[in-house]
């Protein structure tokens, strides 16, 4: 069955694409659909001026379609600017798979979904994120080159996450050494919302260091298995944004600094790992400024998973991984003095950072 004739009137309110308000000059976005494994998935490509477009694959039980499209354009937009600021030659790109990874995910589709993906001729190279892992890159990998965060096993990086985690916890510790004068993270007390890939392996550097953690997932297993892995507390209140805190450590899903949000936060930094924590990355980020909250920027310094499966493109080993993902706290060190400097926000300094490095390639390109 098909919808009505949509009149000229109704299309205009409605300009469900191009006119998205997340949609900023994407080169390309895909729709994939395949009947037969029930696969929906959107790519979105949206810069490769700097090289092809990577990032992951999100699973996802989105509420329609329409979130799920303003989730790839945000998502794919973020790691242009990403991958900009870290250095990588790599343009942003990013998909969504519409569905419950849990009960929907199977083999079959994921090799669908591969196959969309290698029709793209490496335009756009997949990779693991929000329900998804190694074990499902490895399926792809069996029908198109264009995928990272494979396992080690198969000749990848493995996953991405670990190194993520170590890239928040830097910039986290940056963060810190810009608001209090120290980077040392002891006795500061941490909330982490989100205990999944990264979130638990950031619960785990917190912890070595000495920070008081407390944990809040919607997975009441992954809070015990966490808790008793690494003796931290539960947060078991309402309202994770009106408790008082040092450092927020946002690692869900995005959009958590919303009008909702905002101005309730009583925290003194904001560092996590989550995409898109800003649910308007103009409006929310001068409040914070405002309010004198530290924000490190969430595509600065959850850059270590794309330094990570970078290294399965260019060949670079363990130790450089490290070294580029350690250099994260001197880029943000970078990015809130610059901020500071200009009376910014830091996400706009990087932002303005990124966008200067895309412009002089774009230039280079044109000659
Ligand atoms: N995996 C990586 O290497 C990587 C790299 C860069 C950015 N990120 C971002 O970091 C975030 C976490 O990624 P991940 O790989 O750990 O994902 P994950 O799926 O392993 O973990 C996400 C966790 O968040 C929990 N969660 C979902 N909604 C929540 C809510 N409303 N409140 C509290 N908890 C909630 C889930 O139950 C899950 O435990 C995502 O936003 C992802 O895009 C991940």
């Amino acid at each position: 069955m098909t919808s009505d004739v949509l009149s000229s009137k109704e299309l205009s309110k409605i300009d469900p694409v191009f006119g998205q308000l997340s949609f900023d000059n994407h080169e390309q976005i895909v729709f994939c659909n395949d009947k037969d494994t029930g696969l929906k998935a959107i790519i979105g490509i949206h810069n490769t001026v700097l090289g092809p477009a990577l990032g992951g694959t999100r699973m996802w039980n989105y509420n329609n379609e329409w979130e799920a499209l303003n989730d790839v354009l945000r998502l794919s937009r973020g790691m242009t600017f990403k991958s900009a600021i870290t250095g990588l030659n790599l343009g942003g790109g990013k998909a969504v798979i519409i569905g419950d990874a849990k009960t929907q995910k199977t083999p079959e589709l994921m090799k669908r979904f591969g196959e969309f993906v290698h029709s793209l001729s490496g335009r756009y190279i997949t990779a693991e994120d929000v329900g998804m892992d190694t074990a499902d890159m490895d399926i792809v990998r069996e029908v198109t080159p264009y995928v990272t965060g494979i396992s080690e096993s198969k000749g990848g990086a493995g996953n991405p996450s670990p190194i993520t985690a170590y890239g928040v916890f830097m910039g986290m510790k940056a963060a810190a050494q810009f608001k209090y004068g120290s980077d040392v993270l002891e006795d500061k007390h941490v909330f982490v919302q989100g205990i999944g890939h990264v979130g638990e392996s950031l619960v785990e550097h917190l912890v070595n260091e000495g920070a008081k953690v407390t944990i809040a997932d919607i997975n009441q297993e992954r809070l015990e298995d966490v808790r008793s892995k690494y003796n931290v507390a539960i947060y078991n209140g309402n309202d994770i944004y009106s408790e008082k805190m040092d450092i927020y450590a946002p690692c869900a899903l995005g959009a958590t600094i919303n009008d909702n949000t905002v101005r309730k936060i009583q925290a003194d930094i904001i560092a996590g790992a989550a995409n898109n924590q800003l649910a308007n990355e103009v409006r929310h980020g001068e409040i914070l400024k405002d309010r004198n909250i530290v924000y490190a920027p969430d595509f600065l310094i959850n850059a270590g998973g794309i330094i990570n499966v970078y290294a399965e493109l260019e060949n670079y080993d363990r130790q450089e991984i490290i070294r580029k993902t350690e250099n994260i706290f001197n880029t943000t060190i970078e990015i809130l003095d610059r901020a500071k400097e200009g009376d910014v926000t830091p996400n706009s300094a990087a932002l303005s950072i990124a966008k200067e490095r895309i412009e002089m390639r774009k230039r280079e390109l044109e000659k």
